[in-house]
């Protein structure tokens, strides 16, 4: 499993909000596009599609293999704003067990990606 810490950041100036949904798109190209596709009907890659990821069951994309961890912490749970930040902060705290390797310690980019995930519908 390849272990993925991301510390550094592109372009770490404050955005004005217009540009929020813009500069999640590059922050979630450049971070998770390793791992996850985001448009309808793409492939699962080492993680699962992620196209309307904001109001989905948790570990429901079709044909993707879940860890143990992540089919255990699923529990009738939805993806919400919440709960994506808590994921992506610590994966751990969501689905203790899970496969996923990546953390996002910075609080205004993981706002900046949410908000991109969100306009995937
Ligand atoms: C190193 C590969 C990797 C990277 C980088 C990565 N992920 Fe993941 N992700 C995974 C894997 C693997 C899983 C499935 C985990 C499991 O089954 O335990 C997953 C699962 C998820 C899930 C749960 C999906 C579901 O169907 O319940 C979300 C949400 C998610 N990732 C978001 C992201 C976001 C957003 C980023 C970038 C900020 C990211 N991931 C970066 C590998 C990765």
């Amino acid at each position: 499993m390849l272990a993925l810490i991301i510390t550094t950041s592109a372009h770490a100036q404050e955005a004005a909000p217009q540009d929020t949904v813009a500069i999640g798109k590059k922050l979630t190209t450049n971070n998770c596009a390793v791992c996850h596709t985001f448009g309808k009907g793409e492939p699962n890659g080492q993680g699962p599609n992620l196209f309307g990821i904001v109001g989905r069951p948790l570990a429901s994309e079709t044909g993707f293999k879940y860890s143990a961890g992540m089919k255990a912490a699923a529990a009738g749970k939805v993806w919400d704003e919440k709960l994506l930040d808590a994921w992506l902060t610590d994966t751990q705290t969501v689905a203790p067990g899970n496969a996923m390797t990546y953390f996002e310690g910075d609080e205004a980019r993981r706002r900046k990606i949410i908000a991109y995930l969100r306009t995937l519908h």
